[in-house]
């Protein structure tokens, strides 16, 4: 055991979507801090739910062995947030009760491992006072200040081998072959895995695509003599039109928002003027409910929603429920008269072990994690850069997303080899 260390409890917690490499991550931290530091390590259950409702048990060398190549959590997880948690069937602010319970156990740092949601809510515990340290976990690879998350390699392979299987059967039946892969807003892990597949086609949220421009790809590739396709599709994936909109609708929003501070401040003056402008907004509100236009839900990460008068009275919204892939095959279908198939890998890539490659940089990480909190260096998510592990301040990565630059060298190099983006480039 080496010198004492700063920090005597640490808290651990996996939160959000799993992925595999978490119980490796868990592993390093809690071995190296028992072991080599000294300290006194609590896993918490479930979350920031199992914080809230104080469900913990203590990590020591015998549950912490064996874990290495499990994939998902043994803690277990959830998409719970501290101040906006559903109790007894109301949202509510619990963050009370999660500081309450870090102090009953004595916890001087609790140690987050999750995407970038769980960074805000690690964000907003630190500005309660709790001392936190993050670890940047997604398959989506969309977390700032760190050159990889973990999970995204695990998560590549999956969809890498799923492609390769694909084409076997794509090529006996000559069929076009529309892959969905997750990823969420970003397209690092269809294009990774698209690249290493060898998808004829990629799309991904960063380029809206243009079904046009990718029926007649798959066409000339048809009249070329390769009578099969395969899709890599990210789940995230926008067309040209749809993304545009979804631009002019954030504009929108914004000088909707400015124009709603302005009248606030107008409203001051009289609530007269107030009074006629919330008719106004009433009025404005019913015109602008047309039938059967396709909008997008803020609310639900603008998912699309149909919305449909089915009688004078009234007006029905419906979520769009035809996955994208299934859009994708049918109107590639309709537009080329080939045969299309989807394959939706879903959770199928947050399943199972963790790659090589997943286990070696959890270990990294975790045991810099072990090695910062020994140093009593809080308040920072580990990043993998450039081959080493280091701190960088949580305000720097929670609240943003690294997406995919359209000039990246991977979507140069997949152009040079062919590789259709469904764009005009
Ligand atoms: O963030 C990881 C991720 O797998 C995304 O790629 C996907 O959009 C989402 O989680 C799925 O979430 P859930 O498991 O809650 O359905």
């Amino acid at each position: 055991m080496s010198g004492k260390s700063k920090t005597n409890c640490i808290g651990i917690l996996t939160s959000g979507g799993d992925c595999p490499g978490l119980n490796a991550a868990i592993r390093a931290i809690a071995k190296a801090a028992i072991n080599e530091y000294g300290m006194k390590v609590i896993g918490i259950q479930d979350g920031f739910r199992g914080l809230v409702e104080n469900r913990v048990i203590s990590l020591d060398n015998n549950n912490i062995s064996g874990i290495l190549t499990r994939g998902g959590t043994f803690l277990g997880t959830s998409r719970d947030k501290p101040h906006k948690m559903m109790v007894g069937g109301k949202i509510m602010d619990m963050t009370g009760a999660a500081v309450e319970n870090l102090k009953k156990h004595q916890i001087d740092c609790l140690v987050c491992l999750g995407g970038g949601g769980t960074q805000k809510n690690a964000m907003r515990l630190m500005k309660e006072g709790v001392k936190v340290l993050t670890l940047p976990k997604t398959i989506d690879n969309d977390i700032v200040e760190t050159d990889v998350s973990f999970g995204f390699d695990t998560a590549m392979g999956i969809a890498g081998e799923a492609i390769d299987r694909l084409h076997t059967t794509a090529t006996s039946h000559h069929r076009v072959i529309v892959c969905e892969i997750m990823g969420h807003g970003t397209g690092w892990l269809t294009l990774g895995s698209g690249i290493a597949g060898g998808a004829d086609v990629i799309l991904i949220p960063e380029i809206g695509y243009d079904i046009q421009i990718v029926s007649d790809f798959l066409l000339e590739r048809r009249k070329s003599g390769k009578r099969f396709s395969i899709i890599a599709l990210a789940e995230g994936a926008k067309t040209h039109e749809e993304m545009e909109k979804l631009t002019r609708d954030a504009e929108k929003a914004s000088r909707e928002a400015k124009k709603d501070n302005k009248d606030k401040k107008e409203a001051k003056e009289g609530k007269d003027k107030k009074d006629k402008k919330d008719k106004k907004d009433k009025k404005d509100k019913k015109e602008k409910t047309p039938s059967g236009d396709v909008f997008f839900d803020e609310t639900r990460e603008n998912m699309p929603v149909v919305v449909k008068k089915i009688d004078s009275e009234l007006v029905a919204y419906h979520a769009v429920q035809e996955p994208v892939a299934s859009r994708v095959a049918r109107q590639i279908q309709e537009y080329t008269g080939v045969e299309a198939r989807v394959t939706s890998l879903g959770h199928v890539q947050r399943g199972g072990i963790p790659s090589v490659s997943d286990r070696l940089l959890c270990s990294l990480l975790g045991a810099k994690a072990a090695e910062l909190l020994a140093d009593g260096i809080y308040n920072v998510m580990v990043a993998y850069r450039s081959g080493n592990c280091e701190p960088v301040a949580i305000e720097k990565v929670a609240g943003f997303r690294k997406t995919v630059d359209i000039d990246h060298p991977w979507i140069k190099a997949a152009r040079l080899v062919g590789t259709c983006f469904g764009d005009k480039n």
